[in-house]
């Protein structure tokens, strides 16, 4: 909303502070565009009169369920409202039938328990207080009776707690799709199983959250005819594959590593690993161990997931060879050959972790060493290979560890899908979009862009759906309504994705 320009003395008023963001407070005095404000925290200042907003002094003291029911939709009055919510342990908020939720950051007390399921399930929405499950409710029941696939996207900066919400829709659709009782192994058990094994592969800790996805998820969930679940599909996406070799303080690389270096010690000789510390592609970070993470708990949380979601023992050993051999593979280190531009293993400790990368990959050790030092050439001739000096051997010992890593990631995807199964014959879906949030770095690399970009392409999904067709309507319908201004991102899609005719390229 336009701010409001009939600001006068004695006006209660928001205006921004750099400390709070936004502050309240009353005008005194105005001359020409400059209100001064005496703010209740006792501080003068003094905006410009179209930076200030105004603010209901009649808005309940506890806030309103529902953005829409406020008198002034302007950011200090929406970030006061979730504000005022937050501070009596209410974290969620409607804005029409869209839920905002805000991170906790502790378990509250009934939020998400059974009996709160059982409150919920059938409800309206805006019966009972907003909440994650009625968002899920609906969604259900509209595909129930009106034969229509869903999808909910979550969507929030990173730390925003996307990924714990989007556990709870899941954990909610399976309490409504579930088949309790049938004993053994469920679809629902085994998608909701499936996420600690993709959290181990594919989280890390990184500056803004401890358990950071790096990677994007849809979840599709199946249903039968009766509302059963009868199937599930799990899509992932841009496994950020950097990580792998290049961390820097206070962040972690993947959590499976810290996991598998604290295995009981029988796994620990089986794969010749010892003090994470000791291994180059995790102690370029300072940080090893992080507050409420146990990585000795966590390996063996995870070896369980891999049980419930079917992966075999004998998938699970190989799983962690390949992980294994990543950190071996990280400590080979290369010293100059006697010829120019070539390369040799660096000591006894390099050849140590080449020939145990090699065993724990079950390849030829010689082979894996002509494959790091040496490049083959394809020439009309045929193939020339050469040898490389020890910085290429190094970017070929990252590339070919970020490689199996993902390759590992996107295996185990599969195998979870394969061991789920799918339905080809539902025909109603729910599907749950959980990709990682915005992100700005220090230094921001060509992940962050994607992942930014893909950030972008969501708010304008968002803004399609909920400014640009909804108001589009009213005009169609000439219903007499305010024109809700909202920022608009096309121009940043533009810049990135449309396709330019002109005399500039780019290459
Ligand atoms: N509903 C919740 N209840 C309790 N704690 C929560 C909740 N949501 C988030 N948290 C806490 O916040 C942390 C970060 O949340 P989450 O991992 O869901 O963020 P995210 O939005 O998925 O971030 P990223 O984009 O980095 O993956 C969680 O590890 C958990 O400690
Ligand atoms: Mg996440």
């Amino acid at each position: 909303q336009a701010p409001v320009l009939n600001i006068v003395i004695g006006s209660h008023v928001w205006v921004a502070d750099k400390d709070l963001t936004w502050i309240d407070g009353e005008v005194f005095k105005i001359d020409g565009q400059n209100a001064h404000v005496c703010t209740t925290k006792g501080k003068t200042v003094t905006a410009n009169v179209s930076d200030i907003h105004p603010k209901d002094t009649e808005a309940p003291p506890d806030g309103v369920d529902d953005m829409t029911r406020l008198s002034y939709l302007h950011e200090p009055g929406v970030l006061d409202n979730l504000a005022v919510r937050y501070a009596k342990n209410i974290i969620y908020t409607y804005t029409g039938n869209i839920l905002i939720a805000i991170n906790p950051f502790q378990r509250l007390p009934n939020l998400v328990d059974v009996q709160t399921m059982e409150k919920y399930k059938g409800a309206n929405l805006g019966d009972l207080d907003p909440h994650v499950f009625a968002i899920a409710d609906v969604s259900y029941r509209q595909m129930m009776n009106e034969g229509k696939s869903n999808s909910i996207l979550v969507s929030g900066e990173s730390g925003a707690g996307k990924t714990e919400t989007t556990k709870l829709l899941m954990r909610y659709l399976a309490f409504l799709g579930g088949r309790s009782g049938t004993g053994g192994r469920t679809v629902e058990q085994q998608v909701l199983e499936s996420n600690p094994v993709l959290e181990a592969f594919g989280n890390a800790k990184t500056v803004r959250n401890n358990n950071s996805s790096r990677f994007g998820k849809f979840v599709e969930l199946q249903f039968d005819k009766s509302g059963k679940i009868s199937g599930a599909a799990i899509r992932t996406y841009l496994l950020e594959r950097s990580r792998v070799c290049q961390t820097s303080s206070p962040e972690r690389n993947y959590h499976c590593f810290y996991f598998l270096c604290s295995a009981p010690s029988e796994d620990i000789k089986k794969y010749k690993l010892g003090d994470p510390s000791s291994f180059h592609y995790l102690n370029q970070s300072s940080c090893i161990r992080v507050d409420g993470i146990n990585d000795a708990e966590e390996y063996l949380a995870t070896r369980n997931a891999m049980d419930m979601v079917g992966i075999t023992e004998e998938e699970q050993e190989a799983i962690f060879r390949v992980v294994a051999a990543v950190l071996h593979l990280g400590n080979i280190s290369f010293a100059k050959g006697t010829e120019a531009d070539s390369s040799v293993i660096k000591d006894a400790k390099s050849r140590f972790h080449l020939n145990t990368a090699g065993e724990l990959l079950m390849c030829d050790c010689e082979k894996l060493e002509n494959a790091l030092i040496k490049r083959e050439i394809n020439t009309p001739e045929g193939v020339i290979t050469t040898t490389v000096g020890p910085n290429s051997a190094t970017v070929s010992r990252d590339g070919f560890a970020k490689q199996i890593y993902s390759r590992l990631f996107d295996w185990l995807v599969n195998r979870i899908n394969a061991s789920i199964g799918q339905d080809p014959s539902s025909d109603k879906l729910i599907g749950v979009l959980d990709i990682y949030g915005f992100e700005s770095f220090k230094t921001n690399s060509f992940e962050q862009l994607c992942i930014n970009f893909t950030n972008e392409k969501l708010q304008q999904h968002f803004n399609q759906n909920v400014f640009k067709m909804e108001q589009e309507e009213y005009t169609r319908e000439q219903i007499n309504w305010s024109y809700i201004e909202f920022v608009d991102n096309q121009d940043v899609l533009d810049l990135i994705e449309k396709v330019r005719v002109g005399r500039c390229y780019m290459h």
